[in-house]
């Protein structure tokens, strides 16, 4: 098995690729604690992954409030005694505003679950790995990570910010045996699109991102991003520490 007995903290792990990481990390021996804000979706990942026969704990909460992100993974601790792997998943999109029409109502949501509730939860990691011999985190960027076509501002600043995290705690906790990387996804076919409001798109920067969403090579399924991650978390991928690593059938090479 790839991940036997490590321990996975996996955030927003009632849909999309978190679901489906949450199934293939169970099947490859891992023993999970997954966080979802939503409970219906979090009591479905628990029962399809335990009918599955795999170890799974739940715990419904906001990665974008404190104490719910460091209860993450102080519930791996608790609860199976060490962690070895954060996958920082859980995000939403913004209405694709062009920085002309952000508010800040949008940004303080957007940062909040995409930039600090991932800062917050790899603080409480590398505070435990660092005395426990290290591990692995994964965060899931975007393509608007590393260009400025794919969605509003506030999204694309927010997945920059996640590029710049994963860089710099790969540099800082090294020395440690702590590994960060960063996955950066093309377009998948999640739920995500219920984390925007059409009525409220920004149709003006809405048209103009249109023009590289047609260029899409291909759109993938949430399974092709829990294999990379399978491969990031596993120690098949121990001399891999600060990448950015693209599951996006080539978009960002445009
Ligand atoms: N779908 C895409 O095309 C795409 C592309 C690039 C990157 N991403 C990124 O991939 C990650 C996963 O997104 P997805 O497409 O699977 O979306 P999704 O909406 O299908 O799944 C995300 C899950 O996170 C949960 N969640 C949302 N806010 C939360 C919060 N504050 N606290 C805890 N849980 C929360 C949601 O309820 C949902 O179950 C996100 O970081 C997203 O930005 C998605």
């Amino acid at each position: 098995m790839r991940l036997g007995d490590k321990v996975v903290v996996i955030t927003g792990a009632g849909a999309g690729m978190g679901r489906a990481m949450a199934s293939r990390f169970a099947k490859e021996g891992a023993k999970l604690v997954v966080g979802e804000i939503d409970q219906a979706r979090l009591d479905e990942v628990v029962a399809e992954v335990q009918a599955a026969g795999g170890t799974i704990t739940g715990h419904v909460g906001n990665v974008a409030q404190k104490d719910d992100a460091e209860k993450l993974v102080q519930a791996a601790i608790d609860t199976y005694g060490k962690l070895d792997v954060l996958v920082n998943n859980a995000g939403v999109m913004d209405n694709f505003e062009g920085v002309a029409n952000f508010s800040d109502a949008q940004y303080q949501r957007v940062f909040g679950v995409n930039v600090y509730g991932p800062m917050v939860l790899s603080g409480a990691a590398v505070r435990f790995m660092k005395e426990h011999g290290g591990g692995s985190i994964i965060n899931v960027a975007s393509a608007a990570g590393v260009g400025g076509a794919s969605a509003g501002a506030i999204y694309t600043a927010s997945k920059h910010a996640v590029i710049g995290l994963t860089r710099n705690t790969a540099f800082t906790y090294a020395p440690n045996g702590i590994r960060c990387n960063a996955i950066v996804a093309g377009a998948v076919n999640t739920s995500i699109g219920t984390s925007m409001d059409p009525s409220k798109f920004d149709q003006e920067a809405f048209a103009r991102y249109s023009t590289y969403h047609a260029i899409t090579p291909g759109q993938l399924q949430s399974e092709d991003i829990a294999n990379l991650a399978l491969f990031l978390a596993s120690d098949e991928s121990k001399m891999i520490n600060g990448a950015l690593v693209a599951a996006d059938a080539g978009w960002t090479s445009a």
